[in-house]
């Protein structure tokens, strides 16, 4: 796809490029910004604490969360949705509004579906085979177990699985979207598959199917990464047209590649730290990370470092260090020249595979109850 020519960034379900201006991302979805005010009031319903990715603003937006916690409060309790497209594995990109999600299910103690989408990446993938999408779905239900959600409160809906439960549901959402709308909203073509057309009704079932099932109105809240928006533009209206609530939404912004450019993407595996890479590789791969550090050794030490522009410092700020005083010492260190990217880069590496490796023992925890998680 084309960027687009005024913004020079874009930014849809399956496109994410260019150099990501936020402000004009939440005027162009027409979200809201995530204000002090509205983020005080989570702090105060979740026991007075927020989580990293919410005090420093990695959660930058949201859609109704006021009228979310208005609900809360007159004892309405929401549950809690988000997904994956299993079109490989996992990298820490991937882990962000799943880390949301999860410190969200242990403060309020709710319900939490997740969706795997396998035909979804059967219908956008040129090689992938549907069976191969399928395989992925369980490895990567594995990822989301490990990071610690209660089991007695998480339940996985595969697509081409348990679509006998949803398929009644998304016809109903799908008569609602014309052509006309998936085409401004997506850029589908003449020659897009149908399935591809058809595929956000599918994504919208997950927002009110605790509803069907109560036979009464739920919340629900999905956490996600702002390019899973648009979906939930087209089908949030609809979802009211067929008697349910709108879905409240918290959008995340992208945790950087490697690279200069971009945000962590699994189609560029240099880019990316994966779940399962090996000690060595997080080495390698952070050690070859683009920073904000100078051409030379001795203009480092002369003028400093330039945490703004650099992924190795935005790892730290949005997953690698939870101390704000840390985070701050560190910044200052690199600005006066004092710490250099090597050492910057090996305690990254180190504070990874640290992750990493409790990451896989979790996940070979999970094999043994994932069958009793799905729906
Ligand atoms: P998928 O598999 O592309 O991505 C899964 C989730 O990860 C987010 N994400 C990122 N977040 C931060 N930094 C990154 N570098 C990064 N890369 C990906 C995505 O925004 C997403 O939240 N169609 C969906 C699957 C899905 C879904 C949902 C997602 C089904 N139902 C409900 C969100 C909510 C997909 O292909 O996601």
């Amino acid at each position: 796809m084309d960027l687009d020519t005024v913004d020079k960034f874009i930014v849809t379900p399956w496109d994410v490029e260019g150099d990501i201006d936020y402000t004009k991302l939440i005027k162009k979805f027409g979200v809201s910004p995530l204000e002090e005010k509205t983020l005080n009031r989570l702090k105060m319903l979740a026991c007075g604490e927020l989580h990293t990715l919410l005090r420093r603003g990695v959660f930058f937006s949201h859609r109704d969360l006021n009228w979310l916690m208005d609900e809360y409060e007159k004892g309405n309790k929401f549950y809690l949705y988000t997904g994956r497209g299993p079109s490989g594995n996992i990298h820490l990109g991937h882990l962000v509004p799943w880390i949301l999600t999860k410190w969200l299910q242990d403060k309020f103690g709710v319900e939490f579906i997740f969706q795997l989408t396998d035909d979804e990446k059967f219908y956008f993938s040129k090689n992938l085979k549907l069976d191969e999408a399928n395989k992925f779905a369980h490895d990567n239900m594995l990822d989301v177990m490990a990071l610690g959600f209660d089991p007695k409160l998480t339940r996985f809906i595969i697509n081409s699985e348990h679509a006998g439960v949803m398929y009644p549901l998304a016809a109903k959402v799908a008569k609602r979207i014309t052509f006309s709308t998936a085409k401004a909203v997506f850029g589908f073509k003449n020659d897009s598959n149908v399935g591809q057309i058809f595929y956000t009704a599918m994504q919208s079932v997950p927002a009110f199917i605790k509803s069907v099932e109560a036979g009464k109105n739920i919340p629900c809240l999905i956490p996600l990464g702002i390019d899973q928006d648009p979906h939930f533009r087209v089908s949030r209206d609809i979802m009211v047209k067929l008697g349910y609530y709108k879905p409240a939404i918290l959008h995340s912004r992208f945790l950087p590649g490697l690279k200069e450019n971009g945000k962590m993407s699994a189609s560029d595996q240099d880019s990316a730290i994966f779940t399962g890479d090996s000690k060595k590789q997080v080495i390698k791969k952070i050690g070859r990370a683009f920073t904000g550090g100078r051409e030379t050794l001795q203009e480092q030490k002369d003028k400093g470092g330039r945490p703004e522009i650099c992924n190795v410092y935005q790892y730290f700020y949005m997953l690698f260090e939870d101390d704000d005083n840390a985070l701050e010492e560190r910044k200052r260190k690199c600005l006066n020249g004092e710490l250099l990217c090597g050492e910057c880069k090996k305690e990254l590496a180190k504070r990874i595979n640290v992750f990493l490796e409790r990451h896989s023992e979790e996940k070979e925890k999970a094999k043994k109850i994932k069958d009793e998680l799905l729906f």
